[in-house]
């Protein structure tokens, strides 16, 4: 018997057909990195909306706060997103605010939104060591600021087709939970996605 093709594309890529994967969540909850094993999977492209939004302002995330609020983020990141929509066959990991602003959900919802959300205590941890690239995290108690964010946010990831909850599994394992729970959103009908999901580990 012969050997499939190392190209043989990936059996949920037909069903998707070629609608953008967006990854939503906090800062720090594995977006990139589980992105592009995702995205290697499924012969998708990947991309990281913030150094786009870097590329495209001529400055870091950092100095675009520094300088224009985060409004001005805001507005660029939207901007960013509506040219990713265009697009098609992505993984997209978008900065943890996007889903903050009504518009971003009308590119979202044209392709299927992934949450994923590790605990609190997680993303603390994971974020310790970096917060000088997230800007809305360098404050006085990160903690802090951290819960406030995500009470705010987890309603608006909530609208999310599939809701993953992420332990300590690595970029790979959260990529393959992905691609084990898309199906459960995809009906066989019309591609279209189903009711929210949520998956833990
Ligand atoms: C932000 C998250 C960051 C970046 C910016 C704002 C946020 O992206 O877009 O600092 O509002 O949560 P990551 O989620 O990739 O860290």
């Amino acid at each position: 018997m012969s050997e499939q093709p190392q190209t043989e594309p990936h059996p949920l890529r037909s069903r998707l057909g070629g609608r953008n994967l967006y990854l939503v969540g906090m800062m720090g909850s594995g977006k990139s990195s589980s992105g592009r094993p995702l995205a290697k999977a499924l012969g998708y492209g990947f991309v990281d909306a913030d150094p786009v939004i870097e590329q495209v302002a001529g400055r870091s995330i950092p100095q675009i706060f520094a300088e224009d609020g985060e409004a001005g983020f805001r507005a660029i990141e939207a901007q960013v997103l509506q040219a990713i929509g265009q697009r098609h066959s992505l993984v997209v990991a978008t900065g943890g605010g996007v889903v903050t602003k009504p518009e971003n959900w009308g590119v979202l919802h044209q392709g299927i939104v992934i949450w994923l959300d590790p605990s609190p205590e997680q993303l603390l941890n994971r974020l310790e060591s970096d917060t000088t690239q997230r800007p809305l995290l360098t404050t006085d108690n990160p903690g802090e600021t951290l819960h406030a964010l995500l009470q705010e946010r987890v309603p608006l990831y909530k609208e999310a087709d599939l809701h993953l909850q992420v332990t300590d599994q690595s970029a790979e394992q959260v990529a393959t939970m992905v691609l084990n729970n898309l199906p459960s959103i995809l009906r066989s009908d019309q591609g279209a996605p189903g009711a929210p999901q949520t998956t833990g580990g």
